[in-house]
């Protein structure tokens, strides 16, 4: 609890997918690779992709409808929209379209963009307005479509991603859920991971130029990511694990960013945490990016695995680099 004596609960939570499932076999015939391949290695058998019609901000109201839902507020008791997307419809932001759509006027609405640590960067971000007492009921969305800037011709990430949204509600409560959080960033990996701005110089006066480019497809160096990912989360996951003045034994669910099943299993391994703990659902979605982490969440939550009052140790990891950890327990 901090000096003002405001907590935090998560209330609920919700989540949404494209209709469109594309198994490994299918991905056989854009690129040259195989379901064997692809399940040893990653642990993913299939992931759900958006239609070329679709738009991220559907299926993030969605996700969020359904997280309010279960919270049992109404939209209009929103004070604040956080949506963590590094693929908005829009560039100048997407949260106060959404803010729209689901009927939610008095909320104040942003983007913010820590690729797969968007959610858990989210989380703290919104902490903060809740802890000042300055917001009491924030919707928080993880929501991504990747398959947007996904090289299609790259075997070594192509079959890795997947689109989808996920949401919680966080409010302010007598008692203080969100038990501990460490944050991490470091820039000198930054060339492992991107989806860069390609500049194309045009010249608009004489001798006046701009760049008038694109964003070019995601690059990754899979085997450095993974490297980074297996000896940086357990740091950070303990780190954070200390300031809630916990071990990893009192820990009830493991909830990572879904991103190779290796990942997950490595992590737990070195934090001892059992396999039975690990809450994994990679294998329909693949990697969601900051949807992971709150759809994994909502379908352990509605599928009675994660119950009110459970510790859960979560972690997002991803480009920038970045990576950070919360400790919260579930509901009020
Ligand atoms: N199908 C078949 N073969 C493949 C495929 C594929 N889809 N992809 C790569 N290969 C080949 C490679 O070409 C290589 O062949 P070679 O030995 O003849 O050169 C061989 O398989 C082994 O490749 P590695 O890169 O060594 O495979 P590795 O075991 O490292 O697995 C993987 C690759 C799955 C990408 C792994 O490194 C990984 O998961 N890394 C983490 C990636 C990640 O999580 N990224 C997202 C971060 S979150 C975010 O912010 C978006």
């Amino acid at each position: 609890m901090n000096q003002l004596g405001i907590g935090i609960a998560i209330t609920g939570s919700g989540s949404a997918t494209p209709d469109v499932a594309v198994d490994n076999y299918q991905l056989s015939q854009v690129v040259e690779t195989s379901d064997e391949w692809i399940t040893t290695r990653t642990g993913i058998r299939q992931r759900r992709l958006m239609d070329a019609q679709g738009c991220l901000s559907a299926i993030a109201s969605q996700a969020a409808q359904n997280a309010i839902a279960m919270a049992g507020i109404k939209p209009t008791d929103l004070d604040l929209i956080i949506l963590a997307t590094s693929t908005p419809d829009d560039l100048f932001g997407t949260a106060s379209n959404i803010q729209h759509q689901i009927g939610a006027p008095q909320a104040v609405a942003f983007d913010m963009t820590a690729a797969c640590s968007g959610f858990i960067f989210g989380m703290v971000t919104a902490a903060q307005f809740i802890r000042t007492g300055v917001y009491s009921n924030v919707l928080l969305i993880g929501a991504d479509i990747l398959s947007r800037w996904v090289d299609w011709s790259d075997r070594g990430s192509c079959v890795l991603f997947g689109d989808g949204a996920g949401a919680i509600v966080m409010q302010a409560n007598e008692c203080d859920r969100l038990l501990g959080f460490e944050l991490r960033s470091d820039g000198t990996l930054n060339k492992s991971l991107q989806l860069p701005y390609n500049a194309q110089v045009k010249e608009i006066v004489n001798g006046v130029t701009v760049s008038q480019g694109t964003y070019q497809p995601i690059t990754m160096n899979g085997k450095e990511i993974y490297r980074f990912a297996v000896q940086k989360v357990p740091e950070v996951i303990e780190k954070a694990l200390f300031r809630a003045n916990l071990t990893s034994g009192e820990v009830d669910w493991l909830l990572l960013h879904q991103a190779n099943q290796r990942i997950l299993d490595a992590v737990a391994q070195r934090l001892k945490i059992g396999a039975d703990k690990v809450i994994s659902n990679l294998a329909n979605y693949g990697n969601t990016s900051a949807a992971s982490i709150p759809l994994a969440l909502d379908e352990a939550v509605r599928q009675g695995k994660i119950q009110a009052g459970d510790t859960i140790a979560s972690a997002g990891f991803g480009a920038g680099l970045t990576w950070g950890a919360t400790i919260f327990q579930w509901g009020r």
